[in-house]
């Protein structure tokens, strides 16, 4: 796996000045430490709702069972909606600080998850499962083609025969488009975040520094989110190097075949009955 912390603020040439890390003391912290806080502010755009619903309709025609598993389940928006229509699920996540987030979600809907932390490379469950999600770029934060084999050979095992992996991936177009000297203010009660975002094409590493105050005034905590955007023949080649017998890539918006304005893959493999 990538060591942030060795590669903090040098992968990214692009990366614009930030006076908050040139002036202050810096900590460096795990990504979604304290960033997981703030996690559901920050994903207040996207809608849920949808995702759940355009997942429901790709996974339709293969007839799934209810047994499902979100591999980087973030804060638990997506289990916990697929949980309250009847669907029996686990969710994992490398953040623990994410988890706890999540698990406190579900509790105040009184849904039965079973929450772990876990990595998606090697997560291992006694149960078996009929659909698995990774959901909002989890697969761009592995970094090396083998973390990626990894993951596509530990859904495999993870599923029934027929069961499905679906995940989606953001292309160098997104970053390009939405990434490159990108900076967000958010403030509230808690103290907030600055968010500076670069991207470089050459590596297709795309670098989000997340920086956030501390209660001593001359500290900031920071969180660098390091992820690598994938092309249609990078896809490709994953999903053809694997064990997965059938697989579709689309475009995350028509649901059709991606063209050359798309900005994000939806991958839907499936294992032979
Ligand atoms: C952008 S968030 C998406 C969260 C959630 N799927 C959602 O839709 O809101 C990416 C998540 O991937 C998790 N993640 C990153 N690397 C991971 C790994 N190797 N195994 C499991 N989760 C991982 C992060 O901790 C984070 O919660």
């Amino acid at each position: 796996m990538w060591d942030f912390m060795s590669t903090f603020s040098s992968v990214v040439p692009d990366r614009k000045p930030n006076p908050l890390l040139d002036q202050q003391n810096i900590q460096k912290i795990q990504p979604y430490q304290r960033l997981a806080a703030y996690y559901d502010s920050l994903m207040d755009y996207i809608d849920y709702d949808t995702w759940v619903a355009d997942i429901k309709t790709l996974v339709a025609p293969y007839e799934p069972g209810k047994t499902w598993l979100d591999i980087s389940c973030g804060t638990g928006s997506m289990a916990i909606r697929l949980a309250d229509e009847g669907i029996d699920m686990t969710a994992v996540d490398l953040s623990a600080h994410m988890i706890d987030i999540a698990r406190d979600k579900a509790r105040s809907t009184k849904l039965d998850i079973d929450f772990s932390v876990g990595n998606m490379v090697d997560f291992a469950s006694k149960k078996s499962f009929d659909v698995i999600i990774n959901l909002h770029d989890g697969l761009n934060y592995l970094l090396e083609t083998s973390d990626i084999e990894l993951f596509l050979k530990n859904t495999y095992a993870l599923l029934k025969p027929g069961g499905i992996l679906l995940f989606d991936v953001v292309t160098p177009l997104l970053c390009q488009t939405h990434f490159r000297g990108y900076r967000e203010i958010f403030n509230d009660e808690r103290g907030g975040y600055e968010r500076h975002t670069s991207y470089d094409p050459n590596s297709q590493l795309a670098e989000s520094v997340f920086t956030l105050k501390t209660d001593n005034s001359d500290t900031v905590d920071v969180e660098s989110h390091i992820q690598r955007a994938y092309e249609q023949d990078d896809v490709e080649g994953f999903c053809a190097s694997s064990d997965f017998e059938w697989w579709q890539i689309l475009d995350d918006e028509s649901l059709e075949q991606p063209t050359a304005n798309t900005e994000r893959f939806i991958v839907m493999l499936r294992k032979s009955e």
